[in-house]
């Protein structure tokens, strides 16, 4: 399935190590109330992602999105460290505090959505993350009439392996009444 939007997912661990990893499995789900998923595969017969470990343990996470600007940085992270690596420091990335999670979130991204964990959700050999979006992020040079502009934001997808697309080339269509 492509282009596939990139969750770059921020979390702490129980003892406050932080952790950032890319899943392109990734959507929303609902807008009222706005809950978003994505989707953790796990390593070999049942170990889980550093991420989905976190999430399950604290509750708590933010999705940031990933743009032409973050994309080495974003890939950086997807590299398998111990849990104790903080993984903003790998990345070279600024922690920022959250508003309501204790999960941080990245400053270099201009659109973070911070998520309380709904349910996850066991399918096949991956793990489905429900978050309920909690708090919006937004730079205001992303924003025009209350809308992102997806222009200004210029977030990146995967095209699968190691190919990624911009969003620049973009066309309107009227939608039939
Ligand atoms: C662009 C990109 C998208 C990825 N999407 C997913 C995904 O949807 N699900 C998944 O399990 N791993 C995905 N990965 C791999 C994880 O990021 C990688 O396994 C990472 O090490 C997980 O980190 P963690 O153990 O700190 O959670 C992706 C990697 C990249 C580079």
């Amino acid at each position: 399935m492509v282009p596939r939007p990139i969750a770059f997912v921020s979390a702490v661990n129980a003892s406050g190590v932080r952790n950032l990893a890319p899943f392109s499995f990734f959507t929303a789900v609902s807008s009222d109330p706005a809950v978003l998923c994505f989707s953790a595969g796990l390593r070999g017969a049942d170990a889980k992602k550093h991420t989905l470990v976190n999430v399950e343990q604290t509750g708590e996470f933010v999705v940031n999105v990933v743009t032409e600007a973050l994309a080495e940085a974003m890939n950086l992270t997807a590299g398998e460290y111990p849990p104790d690596v903080d993984e903003f420091g790998v990345a070279g990335l600024t922690a920022v505090p959250a508003t309501v999670v204790k999960a941080p979130r990245v400053a270099e991204s201009p659109v973070s959505f911070e998520c309380k964990l709904r349910q996850v959700i066991p399918v096949g050999n991956a793990r489905l993350v429900l978050g309920d979006v909690v708090c919006v992020h937004a730079d205001d040079t992303m924003v025009s009439d209350f809308k992102i502009e997806p222009d200004q934001l210029q977030a990146v997808g995967r095209m699968g392996g190691n190919s990624y697309t911009r969003t620049r080339d973009v066309f309107d269509m009227l939608r039939p009444k």
